[in-house]
C-alpha cells in the first residue's frame, strides 16, 4: 500500500510523473473525467483549511469520484475521544482514499500504519506538507521551465511553517539549487533540516534576516505567514507577525523574471498591491494545487489496484 506522508515516499522520477501527469490533465481535462468512477476520497480535517480541502475535492470530483468527510474535529468522534489509529480503521471501511490534516505532527503516519488504503499527509502540526510542495514544484517547473539551478529564497516562519520544511526535502533534490533562508533569529529553520538535508548533501544555503539583501539574487521568492497557532505565547506572535511585508518597492532590485510563491493564507506578509505583477504566482498556484492532487489521487489508486 502507497502512502503520502512526507516527500520522502516518493522518487524523483515519481514526483516527474506527476508533474507530467499533472500537465497531461491540464491539457486534456476530458481524458480524466471518469478515472475514479464509483471511488471516494474521504477527507479528515482536524484542523482549519480552504485551499487544501477544497482543491483535494474538486480534484476528486474532476476525476469522477466523490467526496466524504469532516472538516472540523469537534464534528467527528475525535471530540468523543476516539483516537486516530480507529479513525483510520473506520473511514477504511467506507472510501478508497482518504486525506488527512491533523494538528499533531505524527497523525497521518499512525492513519497509514492503521489503514488499509492510502492515507495523504494534509499537513501535520508543524512538521509537513507534502501535497503543498507537489502543487509549489508544479508552479516552479510552469513559471521557470526548470527545477534545478535555481536559487530558491524562502521567507518568514522557517521555524513553524510545514511547507517550508517539505519544500526544501524536495528541492534539495534537483541539480544546483541554493537556499536562502530569511527569518528573523526566532524563526529559523528547525536544526534537523539543517543537518539532515542541507548539511547532509553538501547544498549550499546562507541564514540571513534580510530580505532586502536576499532579493537580487533570488529566482524563486517563497514567503510564508506566521504560523499564529504554533506560538506558545501570543506577544511573542505579536513581536514577530510583521518581520516582512513584502511591498512594490521592495521588488526594485529584484530579478525581472522573479517568481513569488506563497502557500497561502495571507496575513500581511504580501501586500496586496504586489498581485497584480505578473512575478505574483501565488494564485496560479492555487490552482495547480488542484491538478496535482489530481495526479496524485490517480497515482494512488493505480498503485493500490496493482498492488
Ligand atoms: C499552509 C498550511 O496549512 O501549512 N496552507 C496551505 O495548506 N496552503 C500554509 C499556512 O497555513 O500558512
Amino acid at each position: 500500500m502507497r502512502h503520502l506522508i512526507g516527500i520522502e515516499d516518493l522518487t524523483n522520477e515519481e514526483i516527474d510523473n506527476l508533474i507530467a501527469t499533472a500537465e497531461d490533465i491540464i491539457a486534456n481535462p476530458d481524458k480524466y473525467a471518469e478515472v475514479c468512477k464509483r471511488k471516494k476520497l474521504a477527507t479528515l480535517f482536524y484542523e482549519p483549511s480552504t485551499r487544501t480541502r477544497l482543491s483535494f475535492e474538486s480534484a476528486m470530483i474532476e476525476l469522477g469520484g466523490s467526496v466524504i468527510g469532516f472538516s472540523e474535529a469537534q464534528s467527528s468522534s475525535a471530540a468523543k475521544g476516539e483516537s486516530v489509529a480507529d479513525t483510520a480503521k473506520v473511514i477504511s471501511c467506507f472510501a478508497d482514499i482518504m486525506v488527512m490534516r491533523h494538528f499533531k505532527e505524527g497523525a497521518p503516519m499512525v492513519a497509514s500504519l492503521n489503514s488499509t488504503i492510502p492515507v495523504i499527509n494534509a499537513g501535520d502540526g508543524g512538521h509537513n506538507h507534502p501535497t503543498q510542495t507537489l502543487t509549489d514544484l508544479l508552479t516552479i517547473k510552469r513559471e521557470k521551465g526548470r527545477l534545478d539551478n535555481l536559487v530558491v529564497g524562502l521567507c518568514g516562519d522557517l521555524k513553524f511553517g510545514r511547507t517550508v520544511h517539505s519544500l526544501i526535502s524536495a528541492m534539495a533534490r534537483y541539480k544546483n539549487v541554493k537556499f536562502v533562508l530569511i527569518s528573523p533569529d526566532e524563526l529559523k529553520i528547525p536544526d534537523y533540516i539543517k543537518h539532515d538535508v542541507l548539511e547532509r548533501n553538501g547544498i549550499e544555503y546562507i541564514e540571513t534576516a534580510s530580505l532586502e539583501d536576499a532579493m537580487p539574487n533570488i529566482d524563486i521568492l517563497y514567503m510564508t505567514r506566521v504560523q499564529r497557532e504554533r506560538f506558545f505565547n501570543e506577544q511573542d506572535y505579536i513581536r514577530l507577525k510583521d518581520s516582512y511585508i513584502l511591498t512594490p518597492e521592495k521588488l526594485d532590485n529584484a530579478k525581472s523574471d522573479l517568481a513569488i510563491l506563497h502557500p497561502l493564507p495571507r496575513v500581511n506578509e504580501i501586500s496586496v498591491a504586489i498581485d497584480k505583477d505578473p512575478r505574483a504566482c501565488y494564485f496560479r498556484q492555487v490552482l495547480n494545487g488542484k491538478y496535482i492532487r489530481m495526479a496524485l489521487i490517480k497515482f494512488l489508486l493505480e498503485a493500490k489496484n496493482e498492488g
